[in-house]
């Protein structure tokens, strides 16, 4: 069988990047997923186990991700797009949280991100095509109180993308970004406070696999809660920070 279009997913045994496994393996592509562990990449290529190619990896390991991009590339000789997903969570206030901490958050979700990049990036330069989206949060669009390093991690993906959109262009590599609301999925089952327009990951994943084909740099859903959003974060510092200690309280 001819391949017709590659696509990588990290992250992809749970949560947004398995819906979108699934969604993309029946759109004619062949979907490589990678993750920790590989009885969640399993379930999920049990949906189109022909089309969905699990390879075990863990994303703060930079060898690991050379190895898997390797082995990606020696397979099918291309990457259509990759798509950066891999995260952890860890919300809370900042004082809470100590450095080991904060070393393992920023190594998955941010240095894992890069960690999987750099070999793809120089394929798509190479062959002057490529598309390239980062999963990030608006938890990240400015100073939140509880976000923690996670917020402080999807502030700096953002930013990534932004600079990788600018510099990228000239190699014909598409670089998007997704800010996605709350979305039901093991990452916010954790979450104790009511999640406002909760949408379900299959959802989340149809959203963005309809911006594909789009020249937007942002995708963001849903609209009622990220529009709010941005506002707040155009606002001058004294308005959002007077707004926001009033209408987010943390504990500790
Ligand atoms: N859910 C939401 O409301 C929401 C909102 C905004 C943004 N997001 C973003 O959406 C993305 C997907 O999150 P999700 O909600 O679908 O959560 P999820 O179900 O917890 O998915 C995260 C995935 O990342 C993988 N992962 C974590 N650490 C890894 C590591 N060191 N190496 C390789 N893979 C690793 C996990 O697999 P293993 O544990 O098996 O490695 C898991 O499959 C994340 O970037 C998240 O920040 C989610």
């Amino acid at each position: 069988m001819k391949i017709k279009k590659v696509v990588w997913i990290t992250g992809g045994g749970t949560g947004i990047g398995k819906e979108l496994a699934k969604l993309f393996s029946y759109k004619d592509y062949t979907v490589i997923i990678s993750g920790r562990r590989l009885e969640k990449l399993s379930e999920t290529s049990r949906y189109n186990p022909k089309k969905i190619i699990p390879m075990k990896l863990d994303v703060s390991n930079p060898k690991d991700c050379l190895r898997v991009s390797k082995k990606i590339y020696n397979r099918y000789g291309f990457i259509d797009l990759i798509i950066l997903n891999a995260a952890i969570y860890s919300p809370g206030s900042i004082k809470e949280i100590n450095t080991n901490e904060i070393k393992k958050v920023v190594d998955v979700n941010l240095l894992g991100q890069i960690n999987c990049l750099s070999f793809a990036l120089e394929k798509m330069k190479d062959s002057s095509k490529g598309h390239i989206i980062f999963i990030s949060s608006p938890a990240g669009y400015r100073g939140l109180p509880g976000a923690g390093m996670y917020g402080v991690t999807k502030s700096a993906i953002t930013f990534l993308a932004e600079t990788s959109r600018l510099e990228f262009s000239k190699f014909n590599i598409k670089v998007q970004v997704v800010h996605p609301g709350f979305v039901k999925t093991p990452m916010t089952d954790k979450n104790q406070f009511k999640m406002p327009f909760l949408m379900s990951p299959e959802e989340a994943a149809k959203r963005i696999f309809n911006k594909l084909q789009s020249n937007d740099f942002e995708i963001f859903f849903p609209k009622r809660l990220i529009y709010p959003m941005k506002l707040l974060s155009i606002l001058p510092d004294k308005i959002y920070f007077f707004l926001i200690k009033n209408l987010v309280k943390v504990s500790g």
